[in-house]
C-alpha cells in the first residue's frame, strides 16, 4: 500500500509527517513571532486582524472560538467585545504558541473570560453548534486535512453563526505578485535567520503560502462542507484574503 501524501512548504512528505514539521515551526518562533509578524509585515497584518474584527459581527454575550490562535491577537481584541458574559475559546495545537499567548493575555490583565485548548484544527473538542463565531486567522495553511478542519468548524458552530478565514492567498495583480515573490523567497528568510536563527521555518512560510488554496478553491471548499453566502475580499491586492462563511 503508498503511503499518503502532502505537502510541507514545496517538499513532499508523508501524511502523518506534516503535523510534527509543522509544530517543529512554532516550537522554534514562538518566542519571537509577534515581534517577526510586525517586521516581516511592516505592521500591516495588524490591519488585516482589525478588518478581520470589523467582518466578525461580535456582541456582548458571544461565544467565539479563536482556532489555531497562536499567540493570541485576535483573542485580546474578541475578549474586550464578548464581555463577562462572553467567553472567547483560544485554541491552538502548539503549547509553545499557547503559553506564549496566555503570557501575553494575562499581562495586558484579560483574564475573566478567556479559555486556552490545546486542539488540532481536524478534530476539535467542543459540543455540535456551540460557537457564535470562529476565526481561524493564518492558521488554515498549516492544517493538513483542510476539508477535515472545515467541516470540524461547521459542527460546531451554532446555526446563524459565521466563520472568519483570514489566511494569504493570490495576489490579484501581477506587479505585485513578482515584489511578492521576491520578498517572500530572498528577504523572508534572512530576515527570520537574523531574528530568530531560524531562517528555515521562514523558508517554509513562504512556500506554504504558495501552496494554499486561491481564493476561489478555499471558496468552494468551504462550500463543500456546508458553508452558505460564502464570499471574501481580497486585502492589499490578495496578498491576503478574508474569507466568510455562514451557518444556517
Ligand atoms: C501563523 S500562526 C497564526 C497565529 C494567530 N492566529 C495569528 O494570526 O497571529 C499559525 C498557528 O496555527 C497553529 N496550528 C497549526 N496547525 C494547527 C492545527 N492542525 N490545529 C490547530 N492549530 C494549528 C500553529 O500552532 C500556530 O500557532
Amino acid at each position: 500500500m503508498t503511503e499518503a501524501t502532502t505537502h510541507f512548504g514545496f517538499t513532499q512528505v508523508a501524511e502523518m509527517e506534516k503535523e510534527a514539521l509543522v509544530a517543529g515551526v512554532f516550537h522554534s518562533v514562538a518566542a519571537k513571532y509577534d515581534l517577526m509578524n510586525d517586521l516581516m509585515s511592516f505592521g500591516i497584518h495588524r490591519l488585516w486582524k482589525r478588518f478581520a474584527i470589523d467582518c466578525a459581527g461580535v456582541r456582548p454575550g458571544h461565544k467565539v472560538l479563536d482556532l489555531a490562535g497562536g499567540t493570541g491577537d485576535l483573542t485580546a481584541r474578541f475578549s474586550r467585545m464578548v464581555g463577562d458574559k462572553g467567553e472567547v475559546v483560544l485554541a491552538d495545537i502548539n503549547d509553545s504558541m499557547l503559553k506564549v499567548g496566555r503570557d501575553k493575555l494575562r499581562n495586558l490583565g484579560l483574564v475573566n473570560n478567556i479559555r486556552y485548548v490545546q486542539a488540532n484544527a481536524e478534530a476539535l473538542p467542543f459540543p455540535d453548534n456551540h460557537f457564535d463565531l470562529i476565526t481561524i486567522s493564518f492558521g488554515l495553511r498549516n492544517v493538513t486535512h483542510k476539508d477535515a478542519a472545515l467541516a470540524s468548524m461547521f459542527r460546531v458552530l451554532k446555526p446563524g453563526g459565521r466563520l472568519l478565514v483570514l489566511e494569504f492567498s493570490k495576489p490579484t495583480q501581477p506587479l505585485m505578485s513578482k515584489v511578492y515573490d521576491l520578498y517572500s523567497f530572498n528577504v523572508l528568510p534572512r530576515i527570520g535567520q537574523l531574528v530568530t536563527q531560524d531562517g528555515d521555518s521562514y523558508k517554509y512560510l513562504a512556500e506554504s503560502i504558495r501552496m494554499h488554496p486561491d481564493q476561489e478553491t478555499l471558496k468552494s471548499m468551504m462550500e463543500n462542507v456546508g458553508f452558505e453566502e460564502v464570499s471574501y475580499y481580497n486585502l492589499t491586492q490578495g496578498v491576503v484574503a478574508l474569507h466568510r462563511g455562514y451557518k444556517f
